[in-house]
């Protein structure tokens, strides 16, 4: 990094149908909204000296893009891809693309859930995965980021 420039930030990226978190099916993503999220996230990263950049769309190639920025402006990138996590060769692809590590995160655990859901195509791309403790997946995974990174 460039004397005198700010510390890049860990990208935090989120797919479709989790701006319904707090209202869509509370008996398994809990009834945290995604700004209860985002704002557990900052408050664990400002602890550490860690800045964050939260983000969520519906739009696969809106994260597509995303990732693509985060080559030059982030250290490292948390992923809830959500449904695109078990579609998107073109996230898959995206992510391979990367130097920087990704970490895949979900607030459920799909592997215990529908068979289509026990595929990821982003899986053996990825750093890690951290999946099934709710909000506090994304906690596990702004550390691990952190240590992988060196940062804070
Ligand atoms: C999810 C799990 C996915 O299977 C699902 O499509 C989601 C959320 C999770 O965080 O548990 O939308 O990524």
């Amino acid at each position: 990094m460039p004397a005198g420039a700010p510390p890049k930030p860990v990208f935090v990226l989120n797919g479709p149908n989790l701006n319904l978190l707090g209202t869509r099916e509370p008996d398994i993503y809990g009834s945290a909204t995604l700004d209860d999220i985002r704002a557990a996230c900052e408050a664990h990263a400002a602890a550490a000296g860690l800045a964050l950049d939260f983000r969520q769309t519906n739009i696969e190639g809106v994260l597509v893009d995303w990732l693509q920025e985060a080559r030059d402006k982030a250290r490292a990138v948390v992923l809830n891809a959500a449904a695109y996590t078990h579609t998107s060769v073109a996230l898959h692809d995206a992510i391979k693309a990367l130097p920087i590590p990704v970490i895949e995160v979900h607030l459920s655990n799909p592997a215990a859930r529908e068979p289509f859901r026990h595929v990821s195509l982003i899986a053996p791309v990825v750093k890690g995965s951290i999946s099934g403790f709710g909000q506090t997946s994304y906690i596990l995974a702004i550390e691990a980021a952190r240590r992988l990174t060196g940062a804070g």
